[in-house]
């Protein structure tokens, strides 16, 4: 059974990889190493003993994505991962974002139509909710107008699966993450941003190995307990295991709609002064930090409802706030200041 994972290389993407080899299956990447590097599938084989085979391809490259799929009558399913996510980058640069993560995924939709390739696993956000009404937030929660050009996107993949859905065969399982992080257990792969990273931890992760002199905390006067932004952070290991139980529900046919749709999440809020205190305390490190200015486009607070995931995919996840400030940590450590 070969499942052709776009975005392969990538942090979601790779431990993905490495959970569908472990359950047999065989893996494609595509990946246009815009943001990984190919040493990935090097790590993927030194954990699974399996080297996934890849190919350095840009979904935005319509001809090429078609004489990709010519020849190919042997996937059975695709995970697509393969997108730009930096919240403030898609703010300054929409059009790259736009045309990477839509005009990419309208390829590649066009060249599984033309290959009868009809089973199709969405890398979603929690970033389609905006700025909830109420907590925790279940997969019927309003879709509100996105903060950013990269969460329009996301919500734009989901209206062409939605659309799309409608009138072909095409199955589809999105799964809208919350806040990814952590790190496998090997310290082998892990979260690898180019240049100055966006996200929390692997800001902290930076700081705490001298990479970055010093963690800003954007903003403490938001209306939660501690001040500070609350979020619902999830073990990519966790999400990663989440992708292999949705395509099996599809592979096995037990998806009861064509495209179904569910929050992966730990339906634990935790505030950014928590996760410093988490990540200290695994590490025995006091963290240099200090209170800056609100972010723009920020949420106050969001967590999951996880109770569809959990009765229905039969997943739940397992591990903690400390074991991704740990797997973080680790990971750092292994790689030192890149
Ligand atoms: C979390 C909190 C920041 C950096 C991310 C991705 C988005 C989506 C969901 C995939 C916020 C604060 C951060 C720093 C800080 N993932 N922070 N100092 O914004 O919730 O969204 O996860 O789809 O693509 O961007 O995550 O880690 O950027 O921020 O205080 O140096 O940490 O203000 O409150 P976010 P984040």
């Amino acid at each position: 059974m070969k499942i052709l994972v776009t975005g392969g290389t990538g942090y979601i993407g790779s431990h993905t990889v490495v959970e569908l080899q472990q359950e047999g299956y065989e893996v494609i990447i595509l990946d246009n190493l815009s943001n990984s590097v190919i040493e990935v599938t090097d790590n993927i084989e030194k954990i699974s003993g399996i080297k996934p085979e890849f190919h350095k391809i840009d979904l935005c490259d319509e001809a090429v994505v078609n004489e990709f799929f010519k020849d190919r009558n042997d996937i059975t399913a695709v995970i697509h991962f393969a997108a730009f996510k930096a919240v403030g980058e898609s703010v300054n640069d929409p059009l790259l974002y736009y045309r990477n993560n839509v005009t990419g995924m309208i390829n590649l939709l066009n060249a599984l139509e033309a290959n009868a390739i009809n089973k199709f696993v969405y890398s979603s956000s929690c970033t389609v909710y905006g700025e909830a009404d109420s907590l925790p937030v279940t997969e019927n929660s309003p879709v509100k107008k996105a903060e950013s050009p990269y969460g329009f996107t996301k919500q734009i993949g989901e209206q062409i699966l939605t659309d799309l859905s409608k009138i072909s065969g095409m199955k589809t399982i999105v799964l809208r993450y919350f806040n990814p992080t952590g790190a496998h257990d090997s310290s082998l792969i892990g979260e690898l941003p180019i240049g100055i990273p966006n996200n929390l931890v692997p800001y902290i992760t930076q700081t705490a190995i001298g990479q970055r002199e010093i963690l800003t905390v954007n903003g403490n006067d938001y209306d939660t307990p501690d001040g500070t932004n609350i979020r619902d952070y999830i073990h990519v290991v966790d999400l990663a295991k989440a992708h292999v139980i949705a395509l099996k529900r599809m592979l096995d046919g037990k998806d009861e709609n064509p495209l179904e749709i569910f929050n992966l999440g730990t339906g634990n809020g935790n505030s950014v002064l928590e996760v410093i205190n988490a990540f200290e305390f695994v590490s025995g490190m006091k963290l240099n930090f200090r209170i800056g200015p609100r972010r723009e486009g920020d949420v106050v607070s969001i967590y999951s409802d996880t109770k569809k995931a959990n009765e229905i995919l039969g997943w739940k996840a397992e591990r903690d706030l400390n074991d991704m400030m740990l797997t973080s940590w680790n990971w750092q450590k292994r790689i030192g200041k890149k």
